[in-house]
């Protein structure tokens, strides 16, 4: 095949990732994880993430390598996320990626975090059509992303004004005592919730509030306030409602404002990404209301939302395909990198 033959890293938070791609083909996708190691601070420790990312990063690659059944002298390209993301851990995948690029004589291609996330789809269902829209969620993002070329201009819509989509499921998880990761903890629990039993606010849905724009904060904040108000009445939480409830908030308002910037976009099709999008109740809820908007809906597999290799390796084959010019092998890791 003349489809180009990738590898791509991913370190931009505590998922050492390696994927190995053939154009639209998966071959392989090797993660470690040193989420167990966060879990007793509540939440990602950049510290420990980079040197997790340090003791990962070379079996990782092997793994996926011998996974893929390639060597590394048959690649075409080396991927790796150059950012956004924690500083340390960006750095090094980068360093792994330049060395491996330099030590092979292949090009390296630096790419953004939040486009592979899109790009990744299309080792699922195929070449994305353009303009794409993006529902980005994840732990550190929550945005809509017009895309009219996902390798080159990606336009963003609206992001959040305070946390994160996934932020806000930790954050709820912590006060429900349920651990870190919070979400896929509430998407377990609220299966057996009743998700109409609390009315909890949905930020930024307001007439005069900005249309792609959210907020989970106010949320976070009312759920805890409705908690407390049980405990210290001595009153038993519903904590099985309360997750349902607060996860029906959450998806309410990112299927409502997705589906309206394809509305107003004339984007015929929402893509949705990023670790929020492995929720069950998200994937339920945006496909019912694509149904009923005439709307095609893609969303990968729940291990291809969260962070992972393959998904760099996706975009770096998208861009040796279209003939994007490689990145200098002085590459910086940019921890603000914009879309
Ligand atoms: O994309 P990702 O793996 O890493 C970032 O780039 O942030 O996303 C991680 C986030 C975490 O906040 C985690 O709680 C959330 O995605 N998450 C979920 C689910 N699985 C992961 N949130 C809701 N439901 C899930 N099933
Ligand atoms: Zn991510």
């Amino acid at each position: 095949a003349d489809e180009p033959l990738v590898l791509g890293i991913e370190t931009s938070c505590d998922e050492t990732g390696v994927g190995v791609v053939r154009g639209h083909t998966l071959l392989a996708d090797a993660v470690a994880s040193s989420v167990d190691d966060h879990a007793r601070f509540g939440g990602v420790v950049p510290e420990i993430a980079s040197r997790a990312h340090l003791e990962a990063m070379v079996p990782t690659i092997e793994r996926a390598l011998a996974h893929a059944g390639v060597a590394a002298t048959d690649l075409d390209a080396i991927a790796v996320t150059a950012g956004p993301g924690l500083a340390g851990a960006l750095l090094v995948g980068v360093s792994a990626a330049k060395a491996y690029a330099y030590a092979l004589g292949k090009p390296l291609y630096g790419v953004n975090h939040l486009a592979s996330h899109i790009c990744v789809d299309q080792l699922e269902h195929g070449p994305l059509p353009e303009p794409t829209m993006a529902l980005l969620v994840s732990g550190g993002h929550s945005s809509l992303l017009l895309a009219p070329d996902i390798t080159s201009d990606i336009r963003p819509l609206g992001a959040t004004i305070d946390d994160a989509a996934g932020e806000a499921f930790d954050k709820v998880a912590r006060v429900l005592g349920l651990g870190f990761p919070g979400g896929p903890a509430i998407d377990r629990l609220a299966r057996e919730g009743d998700a109409g039993a609390i009315r909890f606010p949905r930020g930024l849905t307001g007439p005069r509030d900005a249309p792609y724009d959210f907020s989970f904060s106010g949320l976070k904040t009312a759920v805890a306030r409705w908690v407390e108000t049980r405990r210290n009445a001595g009153d038993d939480v519903p904590v099985a409602d309360v997750a349902a409830s607060f996860q029906e908030a959450v998806t309410d308002v990112l299927t409502r404002k997705a589906i309206r910037a394809c509305r107003d976009e004339g984007v015929d099709h929402l893509m949705i990404g990023g670790g929020v999008a492995a929720n069950s109740r998200l994937r339920a809820m945006a496909e019912e209301r694509c149904a009923a908007a005439g709307l095609t809906l893609r969303v990968p597999r729940p291990g291809l939302c969260t962070d992972n290799g393959a998904m760099v390796a996706a975009l770096g084959a998208e861009m040796v395909t279209r003939g994007r010019a490689p990145s200098a092998l002085d590459l910086p890791a940019d921890s603000s990198l914009p879309v």
